[in-house]
Protein backbone atom coordinates (compact mmCIF):
# COMPACT_ATOMS: atom_id res chain seq x y z
CA UNK A 1 0.00 0.00 0.00
CA UNK A 2 0.91 3.45 -0.65
CA UNK A 3 -0.48 5.88 2.25
CA UNK A 4 0.00 9.22 2.83
CA UNK A 5 0.01 10.43 6.83
CA UNK A 6 -0.34 14.03 8.16
CA UNK A 7 -0.15 15.61 11.16
CA UNK A 8 -1.80 19.17 12.35
CA UNK A 9 -1.98 21.01 15.26
CA UNK A 10 -4.64 19.56 17.37
CA UNK A 11 -4.08 17.55 20.34
CA UNK A 12 -2.69 13.86 20.36
CA UNK A 13 0.36 13.86 18.74
CA UNK A 14 1.12 10.29 20.22
CA UNK A 15 -1.44 8.58 18.04
CA UNK A 16 0.20 9.77 15.13
CA UNK A 17 3.19 8.42 16.90
CA UNK A 18 1.64 5.14 17.39
CA UNK A 19 0.32 5.01 13.51
CA UNK A 20 3.75 6.18 12.16
CA UNK A 21 5.40 3.21 14.09
CA UNK A 22 2.73 0.84 13.14
CA UNK A 23 2.77 1.89 9.52
CA UNK A 24 6.63 1.80 9.41
CA UNK A 25 6.63 -2.18 10.59
CA UNK A 26 3.82 -3.25 8.32
CA UNK A 27 5.32 -5.70 5.67
CA UNK A 28 2.03 -4.34 3.47
CA UNK A 29 2.96 -0.84 3.71
CA UNK A 30 5.42 0.30 0.94
CA UNK A 31 5.42 4.06 0.87
CA UNK A 32 3.87 6.64 3.75
CA UNK A 33 4.01 9.87 2.53
CA UNK A 34 4.42 12.59 5.51
CA UNK A 35 3.11 15.62 6.01
CA UNK A 36 3.45 17.87 9.01
CA UNK A 37 1.80 21.11 9.31
CA UNK A 38 3.48 24.46 10.73
CA UNK A 39 1.38 24.47 13.29
CA UNK A 40 1.89 20.57 14.60
CA UNK A 41 5.41 21.45 15.60
CA UNK A 42 3.98 23.32 18.32
CA UNK A 43 2.06 20.62 19.74
CA UNK A 44 4.53 17.97 19.16
CA UNK A 45 6.96 19.81 21.16
CA UNK A 46 4.33 20.29 24.12
CA UNK A 47 3.03 16.91 24.23
CA UNK A 48 6.09 14.65 22.93
CA UNK A 49 8.90 17.15 23.60
CA UNK A 50 10.02 16.81 20.28
CA UNK A 51 11.25 20.01 18.54
CA UNK A 52 11.64 21.51 15.17
CA UNK A 53 10.90 19.58 12.08
CA UNK A 54 14.97 18.29 11.55
CA UNK A 55 14.75 14.84 11.92
CA UNK A 56 11.36 14.62 13.04
CA UNK A 57 10.69 11.25 11.69
CA UNK A 58 13.95 10.02 13.25
CA UNK A 59 12.71 11.57 16.90
CA UNK A 60 8.72 10.16 16.42
CA UNK A 61 10.31 6.37 15.52
CA UNK A 62 13.10 6.28 17.62
CA UNK A 63 15.36 5.32 14.91
CA UNK A 64 15.64 6.56 10.76
CA UNK A 65 12.96 5.90 8.67
CA UNK A 66 13.02 2.81 5.81
CA UNK A 67 9.73 3.76 4.31
CA UNK A 68 8.23 7.32 5.33
CA UNK A 69 9.27 10.00 3.06
CA UNK A 70 8.56 13.69 4.59
CA UNK A 71 7.17 16.73 2.66
CA UNK A 72 6.98 20.04 3.40
CA UNK A 73 3.50 21.32 4.15
CA UNK A 74 4.61 24.37 1.76
CA UNK A 75 5.00 21.78 -1.03
CA UNK A 76 2.20 21.65 -3.16
CA UNK A 77 3.72 20.77 -6.54
CA UNK A 78 4.71 16.92 -4.31
CA UNK A 79 3.98 13.68 -5.52
CA UNK A 80 0.78 13.29 -3.31
CA UNK A 81 -0.73 16.79 -4.80
CA UNK A 82 -1.25 15.24 -7.81
CA UNK A 83 -4.21 12.46 -8.81
CA UNK A 84 -1.96 11.04 -11.23
CA UNK A 85 0.05 9.90 -8.52
CA UNK A 86 -0.99 6.46 -6.97
CA UNK A 87 -2.37 6.22 -3.54
CA UNK A 88 -4.74 3.94 -1.47
CA UNK A 89 -5.68 7.07 0.89
CA UNK A 90 -4.46 9.60 3.37
CA UNK A 91 -5.29 9.56 7.07
CA UNK A 92 -4.86 12.97 8.92
CA UNK A 93 -3.94 12.16 12.69
CA UNK A 94 -4.93 14.63 14.33
CA UNK A 95 -7.19 16.60 12.15
CA UNK A 96 -7.27 20.49 13.66
CA UNK A 97 -10.61 22.39 13.05
CA UNK A 98 -8.63 24.53 11.03
CA UNK A 99 -7.84 22.37 9.04
CA UNK A 100 -11.17 20.42 8.63
CA UNK A 101 -12.64 23.92 7.70
CA UNK A 102 -9.88 24.05 4.53
CA UNK A 103 -10.73 20.47 3.62
CA UNK A 104 -14.69 20.86 4.06
CA UNK A 105 -14.45 24.71 1.29
CA UNK A 106 -11.90 23.04 -1.07
CA UNK A 107 -8.98 25.42 -0.23
CA UNK A 108 -6.47 23.46 -1.33
CA UNK A 109 -4.26 26.27 0.43
CA UNK A 110 -1.23 24.01 1.64
CA UNK A 111 0.14 20.39 1.03
CA UNK A 112 -2.01 19.04 3.61
CA UNK A 113 -5.54 20.17 2.20
CA UNK A 114 -4.72 20.08 -1.12
CA UNK A 115 -3.56 16.00 -0.71
CA UNK A 116 -6.89 15.31 1.27
CA UNK A 117 -8.99 17.23 -1.94
CA UNK A 118 -7.27 14.69 -4.45
CA UNK A 119 -8.09 12.28 -2.12
CA UNK A 120 -11.91 12.90 -2.00
CA UNK A 121 -11.83 13.53 -5.99
CA UNK A 122 -10.53 11.05 -6.55
CA UNK A 123 -12.83 8.94 -4.44
CA UNK A 124 -9.82 7.52 -2.04
CA UNK A 125 -10.12 6.81 1.51
CA UNK A 126 -9.48 9.92 3.24
CA UNK A 127 -9.88 9.97 7.16
CA UNK A 128 -10.38 13.34 9.18
CA UNK A 129 -9.21 12.48 12.87
CA UNK A 130 -10.64 15.46 14.05
CA UNK A 131 -10.04 16.55 17.41
CA UNK A 132 -11.58 19.45 19.90
CA UNK A 133 -14.28 19.42 22.32
CA UNK A 134 -16.52 20.80 22.79
CA UNK A 135 -17.80 21.28 18.89
CA UNK A 136 -19.01 24.63 17.82
CA UNK A 137 -21.81 25.13 15.16
CA UNK A 138 -19.01 25.62 12.63
CA UNK A 139 -17.16 22.57 13.13
CA UNK A 140 -20.19 20.26 13.19
CA UNK A 141 -21.45 21.92 10.00
CA UNK A 142 -17.47 21.44 8.53
CA UNK A 143 -17.84 17.81 9.55
CA UNK A 144 -21.08 17.01 7.62
CA UNK A 145 -19.54 18.53 4.42
CA UNK A 146 -16.15 17.15 4.73
CA UNK A 147 -18.15 13.14 5.25
CA UNK A 148 -20.64 14.51 2.26
CA UNK A 149 -18.16 15.14 -0.03
CA UNK A 150 -16.48 10.76 1.09
CA UNK A 151 -14.43 11.94 3.88
CA UNK A 152 -14.66 9.50 6.91
CA UNK A 153 -15.00 11.61 10.34
CA UNK A 154 -13.06 8.98 13.15
CA UNK A 155 -12.36 11.18 16.15
CA UNK A 156 -9.85 10.78 18.18
CA UNK A 157 -11.80 9.23 20.88
CA UNK A 158 -10.49 6.14 22.34
CA UNK A 159 -11.89 3.44 23.67
CA UNK A 160 -12.15 2.45 27.28
CA UNK A 161 -13.58 -1.37 27.26
CA UNK A 162 -10.05 -3.05 26.78
CA UNK A 163 -8.47 -1.39 29.82
CA UNK A 164 -5.53 0.01 28.03
CA UNK A 165 -2.90 -0.08 30.96
CA UNK A 166 -1.40 3.56 30.16
CA UNK A 167 -1.81 6.34 27.67
CA UNK A 168 0.87 4.77 25.05
CA UNK A 169 -1.29 2.03 24.82
CA UNK A 170 -4.98 3.85 24.51
CA UNK A 171 -3.06 5.26 21.64
CA UNK A 172 -1.45 2.50 20.24
CA UNK A 173 -5.04 0.86 20.10
CA UNK A 174 -6.50 3.99 18.49
CA UNK A 175 -3.94 4.23 15.92
CA UNK A 176 -4.63 0.56 14.96
CA UNK A 177 -8.26 1.08 14.40
CA UNK A 178 -7.09 4.07 12.26
CA UNK A 179 -5.64 1.35 10.28
CA UNK A 180 -8.01 -1.19 10.37
CA UNK A 181 -10.36 1.19 8.53
CA UNK A 182 -8.06 1.76 5.69
CA UNK A 183 -7.69 -1.62 5.36
CA UNK A 184 -4.40 -2.93 7.72
CA UNK A 185 -6.30 -4.59 10.27
CA UNK A 186 -2.89 -4.93 13.19
CA UNK A 187 -2.28 -8.55 14.89
CA UNK A 188 -1.88 -6.73 18.28
CA UNK A 189 -5.11 -4.83 18.25
CA UNK A 190 -7.95 -5.98 20.76
CA UNK A 191 -10.82 -7.17 19.15
CA UNK A 192 -14.24 -7.09 21.77
CA UNK A 193 -15.06 -10.93 22.28
CA UNK A 194 -18.00 -11.13 24.69
CA UNK A 195 -18.59 -14.34 26.93
CA UNK A 196 -20.18 -16.89 24.96
C1 LIG B 1 -1.03 22.68 22.63
C2 LIG B 1 -2.07 22.99 21.58
C3 LIG B 1 -3.17 22.16 21.44
C4 LIG B 1 -4.14 22.42 20.48
N1 LIG B 1 -5.19 21.56 20.36
C5 LIG B 1 -6.09 21.73 19.38
C6 LIG B 1 -7.14 20.78 19.18
O1 LIG B 1 -7.24 19.77 19.88
N2 LIG B 1 -7.99 20.97 18.15
C7 LIG B 1 -7.88 22.05 17.30
O2 LIG B 1 -8.68 22.16 16.37
N3 LIG B 1 -6.91 22.99 17.48
C8 LIG B 1 -6.01 22.86 18.49
N4 LIG B 1 -5.00 23.77 18.66
C9 LIG B 1 -4.98 24.96 17.80
C10 LIG B 1 -4.39 24.70 16.42
O3 LIG B 1 -3.03 24.34 16.53
C11 LIG B 1 -4.53 25.95 15.55
O4 LIG B 1 -5.90 26.22 15.29
C12 LIG B 1 -3.77 25.88 14.26
O5 LIG B 1 -4.00 27.06 13.51
C13 LIG B 1 -4.11 24.67 13.42
O6 LIG B 1 -3.30 24.73 12.24
P1 LIG B 1 -3.13 23.49 11.25
O7 LIG B 1 -4.45 22.92 11.03
O8 LIG B 1 -2.54 24.11 10.01
O9 LIG B 1 -2.15 22.57 11.88
C14 LIG B 1 -4.01 23.55 19.63
C15 LIG B 1 -2.90 24.39 19.77
C16 LIG B 1 -1.94 24.11 20.73
C17 LIG B 1 -0.75 25.02 20.85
Amino acid sequence: MHLTLAITGASGAILAREALRALEADERVSRVHFVASENSLRVLAEELGVAGRTNLLKKMLGKAPKKIVQHSDADIGAAIASGSHPSDGMIILPCSMGTLAAIALGLADSLIARAADVTLKERRPLILCVRETPFNGIHLRNMTLAAEAGAIIFPCIPAFYNHPADSVEMARQFAFRVLAHIGLPQKDAYIWKPEA
